[in-house]
């Protein structure tokens, strides 16, 4: 046998039944007369089930542990073999034909019980030769194991396909920006190769931005890999003016298009934070997309874009404010909660990858209402 029902029992039921056990055991025992009769008791107020066979797999006996899992009284037991509760009659006849040669065998199987269910248990055969040959055979109910097995096993997979999940969209999200400015440029470049008149010097311009941007195409997945194998990131001192430099540089054309206006206040003063560059260049860009998209509706008459840096105790602070159609305040829905988007084409996913990136540097990202019309979109950096 193996432990005790002590280290296993968990609920008070279970404690219950087994002191009630006890006190069984010890009047038992007070009354036994003899070692043999000290023995039987013992196997009747076993944890265990305890099963008695006879050569043959006829059922010659069992403890009340044993008729309580299998549903049976005694007299029903006493008309049965083991194979009329084994799950399986080969593998029943299996383990009996080991314990014969070895002595013993044990094992995992299935018990089908009176009411016609199955229950897995564990079971440990004895094979003693006297009397003609007699099993005895100790069963214990291992469901709720298996069942509280399972659901961990459940919850680790869950946890593992949440992952994968997220991290699956977060490259698609950040790939998707680099790759669609790989398009406009070489899309670009291709109507001025078209266009005779077009001056050789904003031709490869345009094609080195497209070379420019495949590259940070390949770093990202890279970081992303890194990220699945280390979970770690790729931090530096960093110039936070030169990321909204080059962020909004990137930004330009499509502001020009759209008829915004964008200021950038720089920070005029030690401008250092310990970050991934790329990571902070991709909030940036998803905000200043954003803000972008806010002004896309011709009805709105002032189309002004403001960056400013600022530095405060021990952070850097970025705030991107829009003069667009802002976010209705108590919006049914939070802008930062993943896949929330109201555009046909947008995936909703850059605000919370977004907070996410900045929470692990260590900062803050959230919104305000502007008073007049628009949305200031502020992020901190510790420095
Ligand atoms: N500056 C803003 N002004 C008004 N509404 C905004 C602004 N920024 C975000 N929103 C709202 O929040 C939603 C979520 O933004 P988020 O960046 O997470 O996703 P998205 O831009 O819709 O799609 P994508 O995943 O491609 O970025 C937007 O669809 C928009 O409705
Ligand atoms: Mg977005």
């Amino acid at each position: 046998m193996e432990r005790s029902g002590l280290d296993t029992a968990n609920t008070h039921a279970e404690l219950e039944a087994m002191r009630a056990r006890i006190a069984e055991l010890e009047a038992t025992l007070e009354a036994a007369q003899g070692p043999r009769e000290v023995g039987e008791a013992l196997l009747e107020t076993s944890l265990d089930g305890v099963v008695i066979l006879e050569n043959d797999g006829a059922i010659r006996s069992s403890n009340a542990t044993f008729r309580e899992l299998s549903g049976y009284t005694e007299a029903e037991l006493a008309t049965r073999n083991v194979f009329d509760l084994a799950g399986s009659h080969e593998e029943a006849e299996l383990r009996l034909e080991r314990a014969r040669k070895s002595g013993n065998a044990r094992g995992t199987v299935s018990l089908r019980r009176a009411d016609g269910t199955t229950v897995q248990v564990e079971v440990t055969l004895v094979y003693r030769t006297n009397a003609g040959g007699r099993f005895f055979i100790f069963v214990r109910d291992i469901s709720s194991r298996l069942a509280s097995e399972e659901h961990q096993t459940q919850l680790a997979h869950f946890s593992r396909l949440n992952t994968i999940g997220e991290m699956a969209s977060g490259i698609a999200h950040e790939l998707n920006q680099p790759l669609s400015a790989i398009v406009n440029y070489t899309s670009g470049a291709l109507r001025r190769l078209a266009d005779s008149a077009a001056v050789d010097a904003e031709l490869i311009g345009a094609l080195k931005s497209a070379a420019e941007q495949a590259r940070r195409a390949g770093v990202i997945i890279r970081r992303m890999r890194n990220f699945v194998r280390h979970g770690d990131r790729t931090t530096v001192p960093t110039s936070i003016n030169e990321i909204v430099r080059e962020t909004v540089e990137f930004t330009q054309a499509h502001a020009l298009q759209l008829g915004v206006q964008v200021d950038v206040i720089e920070l005029d003063a030690d401008d250092t934070a310990v970050v991934d560059p790329i990571q902070i260049e991709q909030v940036l860009l998803n905000l200043i997309r954003n803000g972008l998209d806010a002004m896309k509706d011709p009805g709105i008459e002032t189309r002004h874009m403001a960056i400013e840096v600022s530095r405060s105790d021990g952070f850097i602070n970025v705030s991107v404010a829009d003069t667009g159609c802002g976010i209705a305040p108590g919006a049914p829905q939070d802008v930062f909660a993943p896949f929330v988007t109201t555009k046909p084409d947008g995936v909703g996913l850059g605000l919370s990858i977004s907070r996410s990136i900045i929470e692990t540097h260590g900062g803050r990202l959230w919104c305000e209402p502007r008073p007049e019309t628009g949305t200031q979109f502020l992020f901190t950096l510790p420095t």
